[in-house]
């Protein structure tokens, strides 16, 4: 069991518009809601702002270096692009806007953008005259078309004496944009969140075992999200092809009877479980203590069935824990995932396709109970996990 912070990070990359001091008010605020910050800065937006100032207030030091000397066993823009929950580009020039358009990467900012698979909020800050040049107008409807959330800029005066667009948003409109990004909420607040995520694995002997094909990423994305929103998430997962995120408590198991053992255990002390994980359905009898040799014959595996945890869990929770379930269906979907809904007594189904396995995106219909079924489409596991949390929030706001 590991315990780690479930602060979310925002990366805030600086560049070079006399704008630049305005994101130290931005540091102040995120900090305020503790969110962490780490500032990226580029050369330019260092002539006109030190790096003291956003060290200070984000309590962290300032990123600049591709490959900074003092760590040498990391490779910063990986790292950085991996540690944001939302990637922030305030104040961006005209400079950074046509670069990231443009796929250009040619220092830490740039390749940080590059490989961050975070939401990107962009506050853009320039002269009225390079804001309306054809060049900057394309590469902004290039990166609103990637998904960029674009603030601003604003019109009034600006830095070099004109009238017109190109102003910094307002902080506080670049800070709601990012909260947005974030998923930041406090609709979860202190409350109790078990997740369970990833496949279970049974083993055949001591080096083979059955599984599935589950990657994990839909779970994880539910913890990181509940986190988000301040919920005090317990995570337990069985293996997964991606590293676990950064919630509260978490949990490792590998098999079905051990994942039941930590559900059993952490259950009462949780207002809702939402059970991601792609648990087996069946496991060897008896597991071979060393490997099974080939015979030179057919041979058959006898399997005995696994305890079904969310069953298990509807007949012995506290009155008022709201259960979460998947169906994963290839034929009949809504109709099958109603059915598992009653059978095992849940208050939500996320009902979903074999499509969903190993990818990013998931197209799922929301089952709820005495409601109708809500389509989701096409999506980011990160923005499905949003949707069903908001549903989770209604069920936890019920009364007992
Ligand atoms: N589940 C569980 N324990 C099991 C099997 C599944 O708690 N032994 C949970 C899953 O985490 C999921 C839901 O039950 O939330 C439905 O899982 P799914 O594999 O779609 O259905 P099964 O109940 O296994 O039924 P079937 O395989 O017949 O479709």
């Amino acid at each position: 069991m590991s315990s780690s912070p479930s602060r979310p990070t925002v990366v805030l990359g600086v560049t070079g518009s006399i704008a630049a001091y305005k994101a130290l008010d931005l540091v102040s605020r995120l900090r305020r809601k503790d969110i962490a910050v780490i500032a990226v800065m580029t050369r330019s937006a260092r002539e006109l702002v030190g790096p003291a100032s956003f060290e200070s207030l984000s309590g962290n030091p300032v990123a600049v270096d591709l490959f900074p000397r003092s760590k040498p066993q990391q490779i910063e823009h990986i790292a950085l692009a991996d540690a944001a929950d939302a990637l922030a580009i305030v104040p961006a020039t005209a400079n950074i806007i046509g670069k990231a358009a443009c796929g250009i990467a040619d220092d830490l900012l740039s390749t940080v953008i590059m490989a961050a698979t975070a939401p990107v909020v962009c506050a853009p800050a320039m002269n009225v005259n390079m804001w309306n040049s054809a060049a900057v107008q394309l590469n902004v409807k290039i990166l609103a078309a990637r998904g960029w959330t674009m603030v601003g800029p604003a019109e009034g005066r600006l830095a070099c004496g004109t009238d017109g667009r190109g102003r910094l948003a307002p902080v506080e409109e670049i800070e709601a944009a990012i909260l947005k990004a974030l998923g930041w909420s406090d609709d979860l607040a202190g409350v109790p969140v078990l997740v369970t995520a990833g496949r279970t694995e049974e083993p055949v002997d001591p080096v083979r075992f059955l599984s599935n094909r589950s990657s994990g990423r839909m779970g994880y994305a539910l913890a990181r999200a509940a986190a988000l929103r301040g919920a005090k998430v317990t995570l337990v997962t069985g293996p997964a092809d991606v590293p676990a995120p950064a919630v509260g408590t978490t949990v490792r198991v590998r098999t079905a009877e051990q994942m039941l053992a930590a559900v059993t255990q952490h259950l009462p002390h949780h207002r809702a479980l939402i059970m991601a994980a792609a648990v087996a359905d069946y496991r060897p009898k008896n597991a071979a203590a060393r490997k099974i040799k080939k015979s030179g014959t057919a041979t058959a595996l006898e399997l005995a069935e696994n305890p079904d945890i969310l069953k298990y869990a509807s007949v012995h929770k506290k009155a008022g824990t709201v259960l979460v379930g998947f169906a994963l269906e290839t034929d009949d979907l809504v109709a099958n995932a109603t059915k598992k809904m009653k059978a095992k007594g849940l208050d939500l189904v996320v009902a979903n396709g074999a499509s969903a396995l190993g990818s990013d995106d998931n197209d799922a219909i929301l089952i709820r109970k005495g409601g109708k079924p809500l389509r989701c489409g096409r999506q980011s596991k990160r923005d499905l996990a949003r949707t069903v949390l908001d549903e989770v929030v209604k069920l936890v706001a019920r009364p007992r």
